[in-house]
């Protein structure tokens, strides 16, 4: 009889239509099945409906309906990188973790810059803090350092993390601005809350508006511990170092670059890679004692308190270079999953309360991000050490529990599976705790306003005036003026100069200053 006739594709204009009759190119469903016609719905008749029955059309849209996954919550807006980090002068008197001990070793990192509080899609030259996260690849695991571009933060208290990222992000009914905290909600939070003001000097300063990703020091914030093979405890915060220099752009350089191209730092960041002129940091730790922290005047378990290198010297320990673009943006750069409780043995957290906050919150976000507990299946997430345990199953899983046993303990001997090990396994340094259970902030915690002002006096003339004019620029933008004047009565006990200059460039009377909770000291600058 009549052979059976197949329908050639046809698509309109069939000369930008693309077949292959090489079975190693052809085009296949994402469960393996070759596609004939890439171009034309299944239909009943020529002008006739669409069919149900077509599976690859419904596979298609199907995939595509979901290839969005939520952006961060804060952070959405990153660029990463992979690189190599070389330690230059051993820490191993301090800690256990190898890869702080061993010079000349190199430990694969992964790197993610990121601003704050714009969308996804928002502009690179935002006034933003960045974002400077690093996972370190290390033989006893992951270890993050999820740092900014500036060393203090907005807040004392996790608590406050929510009424932060709203207020500073779109205002909730009109959905603008997007990336900028020139608006009335983000003012209004800040100059009710005194313990900010520290950060709002930074914020106002040049380091918001840095001129590359390349030009940004990065920041761990809170102290850490590095504890030793003895089980001595000693603290730390971390820094990196750009060995390009510290630079920034003008306000007005940012709002041209923002317009002209506002992937100005990504593409900054992959074109320095991809022509070989790899960016590197100096990784650098403030190392003190308990001793040395009973003597600063301000409590070093304060995120919004920086300890000044004068008092703790910065020790460069290392080098992190950039040396590899990512290949795939969605795979490494969108799925990577930092999180302040990666650690290894040999570092510990501090009491310092939002750090607390810190580790319960990346986990939780990160668990609906990227759809369920097997995130650190990525291979950007996964170490790159062996992994064993007898968690199993859930969304996505790519690997389970293998042998006999999936519990312990068992008595299966050899076929038992993997076994906690006191040698070499993590353990929490037994710190001291006592105390009632209460909602207290610590009076330790109360003087905002002393390195808000060292940090302000400690500015050039010229670095100064961008602080006061970036202030007057900001707040002209909130229309409630007993906003403004609430912003400025913070100034004045940061520095009246600075006030006064701000009041004026806003047509202010100069307002009462803000109430202190304790005297402010005075700080050398
Ligand atoms: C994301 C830094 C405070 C919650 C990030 C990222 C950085 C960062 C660098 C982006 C990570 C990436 O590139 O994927 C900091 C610093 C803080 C701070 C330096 C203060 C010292 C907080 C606090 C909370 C918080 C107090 C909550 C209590 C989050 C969340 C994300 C995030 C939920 C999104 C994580 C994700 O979706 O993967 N933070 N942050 N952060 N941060 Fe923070």
């Amino acid at each position: 009889g009549e052979p059976t006739r197949y329908a050639e594709p046809q698509g309109h204009g069939g000369e930008t239509h693309q077949s292959t009759d090489d079975a190693s190119r052809t085009l296949t469903t994402q469960q393996g099945v070759p596609v004939a016609d890439d171009q034309n719905s299944l239909r009943a008749g020529e002008r006739g409906p669409t069919l149900l029955e077509d599976f690859i059309l419904r596979e298609k849209i199907f995939h595509f309906d979901h290839e969005r996954i939520p952006e961060r919550v804060v952070h959405a807006r990153g660029y990463g990188a992979h690189g190599v980090f070389e330690l230059t002068d051993s820490l191993a008197d301090y800690t256990r973790a190898d890869v702080l001990s061993q010079v000349g070793q190199q430990t694969e990192v992964f790197v993610r810059f990121s601003t704050v509080a714009g969308n996804k899609g928002s502009m690179d030259l935002a006034r933003d803090v960045r974002g400077f996260a690093v996972k370190f690849y290390t033989k006893q695991g992951n270890w993050d350092i999820v740092g900014n571009n500036i060393p203090v933060f907005f807040i004392q208290d996790p608590i406050k993390f929510p009424d932060l990222v709203h207020a500073v992000k779109q205002e909730p009914d009109r959905a603008f601005p997007q990336a900028q905290s020139a608006h009335d909600n983000y003012w209004d939070f800040a100059s009710l809350s005194p313990e900010a003001w520290h950060m709002v000097m930074w914020q106002m300063s040049d380091r918001t508006i840095p001129r590359s990703f390349r030009t940004m020091e990065g920041f761990g914030v809170h102290s850490f511990r590095l504890v030793n093979a003895e089980g001595k405890s000693t603290f730390v915060k971390f820094h990196w170092k750009p060995r390009q220099g510290l630079q920034s752009v003008l306000w007005n350089e940012a709002v041209k670059i923002n317009g002209a191209d506002p992937d100005f730092h990504r593409r900054d960041l992959w074109t320095a890679i991809e022509g070989g002129d790899f960016p590197q940091w100096d990784l650098g730790v403030q190392l003190f004692d308990q001793e040395t922290a009973d003597r600063l005047p301000f409590d070093h378990l304060d995120s919004t308190k920086l300890i000044p290198e004068e008092e703790v010297p910065v020790r460069i320990v290392g080098t992190l270079t950039l040396n590899r673009n990512v290949d795939n943006f969605f795979a490494a750069t969108e799925q990577v999953a930092f999180c302040t409780q990666n650690v290894v043995p040999g570092i510990d957290f501090s009491d310092d309360p939002l750090l607390h906050g810190r580790n319960f919150s990346y986990l939780d976000t990160q668990l609906k991000r990227l759809g369920g507990p097997n995130f650190t299946h990525i291979p950007v997430n996964a170490p790159r050490c062996p992994v064993m345990n007898f968690q199993q199953d859930g969304h996505m899983a790519m690997h389970n529990p293998k042998g006999r046993a999936n519990y312990e303990p068992n008595s299966w001997g050899a076929d038992g599976g993997p076994r906690e090990n006191p040698t070499i396994g993590y353990r929490s340094f037994p710190a001291e705790v006592q105390g009632t259970k209460q909602r207290i902030r610590a009076e330790t915690f109360a003087d905002h306003y002393s390195q808000a002002r060292q940090f302000f006096v400690s500015q050039l003339p010229i670095e100064q005036k961008h602080i006061g004019d970036a202030l007057v620029f900001e707040l002209s933008k909130v229309e409630r003026v007993d906003i403004r004047a609430r912003a400025v009565s913070h100034l004045r006990l940061i520095d009246e100069g600075l006030a006064a200059t701000v009041a004026d460039g806003l047509g202010l009377d100069l307002p009462e200053p803000a109430q202190a909770a304790k005297p402010t000291l005075d700080l050398p600058p």
